[in-house]
């Protein structure tokens, strides 16, 4: 391998967390030498994906994918988390596979490869000249993974390293997600406490159960979060994605069991809903929305939308403008006529991001423009956005997320920002 090929490949820091970046360097190459920088990743369930990209040594024979261009692969231009954004399944493999990660305790792991030449295809078949495998990881050293079943919840919580106390947060996913910990690990591993939890199977069974149930549920998950001795009693926050947005809605306008005292995120979700509808109202509702017709007119009947004139917590909204999933933008748009109205829109942020679908995760997760996803006899598979737009997103959004995080958690006890 030695000779005119590049002796050395080296990747920093090689293990880290998922939304932190890395660095590739390619030394000791000839001069202009062409090469083609791949990864491969290969999920848990099998599946394997890949991205590459062709890149030209520097006079000094080298490549720093944080500041040479690519010339072209699955992504061209300056892209330093390019190899990991623009990861595809592998020809072959069948459609509707994304990145994805069940068991946080292990991390991803990433095999970054140089081959000689502009190669577009057919790596397995050729010769690396070099490679390093990288591992990415949800939860930082000393995080903790606690399953609770307090209270009937079925959940997971996540609490950072030491002993606290920590803010909360309790972070839902959308309908069709069971339990995914990865959001959740990667907040504590950000030093926040946070609890993921399976609100959905227990309604989806009974059709007739009243939502409210379901804010029942959760206002229980808030408690345990509350009660639990490392947790800050006074600093609990929520954050949802898509249904688990329009679940917060609620829970920040209606819930006075338990109030969201200090900071709502919602994601891609919608404050239009059957308020106090059932469950099958609710998906009488979402499948009018999600078969028919996206661009159904916010309705005028109260009834149909949560009250946000009655939220009083810091509210930030993440809004994908190419969400070809839910009408967000249209509900943001009411959402801030509404607490315009009501004289609470002081306490709302709206991030709106042009040519970005429907799943703004935590970055460098990969951009889905289409998976296969079933919620009772809907299915879903189009989220949208572009991708260079949409991964751009997911990581401005990621980082602001985090800072209102912090400014609305952690005020309440400085003495606990050493993280
Ligand atoms: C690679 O580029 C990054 C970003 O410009 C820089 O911080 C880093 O020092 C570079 N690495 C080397 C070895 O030149």
């Amino acid at each position: 391998h030695i000779g005119s090929a590049p002796s050395s490949l080296s990747v920093y820091p090689s293990r880290g967390l998922v939304d932190e970046k890395f660095t590739v360097l390619v030394q000791k190459a000839p001069p202009g030498f062409q090469m083609t920088i791949h990864v491969l990743h290969q999920c848990e369930d099998g599946n394997s994906l890949e991205a590459f990209a062709h890149y030209t040594a520097d006079a000094c024979g080298t490549v720093n994918l944080s500041e040479d261009p690519s010339m072209g692969g699955t992504y061209s231009g300056v892209e330093p988390m390019g190899l990991i954004w623009s990861l595809k399944p592998v020809p072959g493999s069948k459609p509707g596979i994304r990145l994805s990660k069940k068991n946080v305790q292990t991390p991803m792991e990433f095999t970054i490869s140089v081959y000689k030449g502009h190669q577009t295809e057919g790596f397995v078949d050729q010769v690396q000249l070099a490679c390093v495998v990288v591992e990415r990881w949800y939860m930082a050293p000393g995080v903790r993974r606690v399953p609770i079943t307090e209270g009937g919840l079925i959940g997971v919580l996540f609490l950072p390293p030491g002993p606290g106390p920590f803010p909360g947060v309790l972070d839902l996913w959308g309908g069709g997600v069971d339990l995914l910990e990865t959001r959740s690990a990667l907040l504590a591993s950000h030093g926040f406490a946070s609890m993921t939890i399976n609100y959905m199977d227990p309604f989806r069974k009974n059709e007739e159960t009243i939502t409210f149930l379901i804010m029942f549920f959760l206002q229980t998950a808030l408690r345990v979060l509350q009660q639990h001795p490392q947790i800050l009693s006074s600093s609990i926050g929520m954050l949802g994605l898509s249904f688990g947005a329009s679940v917060t809605f609620k829970m920040a306008a209606y819930s006075d069991v338990v109030k969201v005292r200090n900071c709502a995120v919602c994601i891609s979700g919608s404050h239009v809903q059957p308020v106090d509808g059932s469950v099958a109202d609710l998906i009488e509702y979402y499948n009018q929305v999600i078969t028919r017709d996206l661009l159904l007119p916010i309705p005028t009947d109260p009834t149909m939308k949560v009250d946000v004139g009655r939220v009083q917590c810091p509210l930030l909204l993440i809004v994908g403008e190419d969400d070809q999933n839910w009408p967000v933008s249209e509900s943001a748009q009411d959402i801030k006529e509404m607490m315009e109205r009501a004289g609470n829109s002081h306490l709302l942020t709206i991030l709106s991001y042009p040519n970005t679908g429907h799943l703004i995760e935590p970055p460098y997760s990969g951009h889905v423009l289409v998976s296969t996803f079933v919620i009772e006899c809907i299915t879903v598979d189009l989220w949208g956005g572009e991708m260079v737009a949409h991964c751009r997103a997911q990581e401005d959004a990621w980082r602001k997320i985090l800072v209102f995080l912090m400014e609305n958690l952690f005020v309440h006890n400085s003495a606990n920002t050493s993280e």
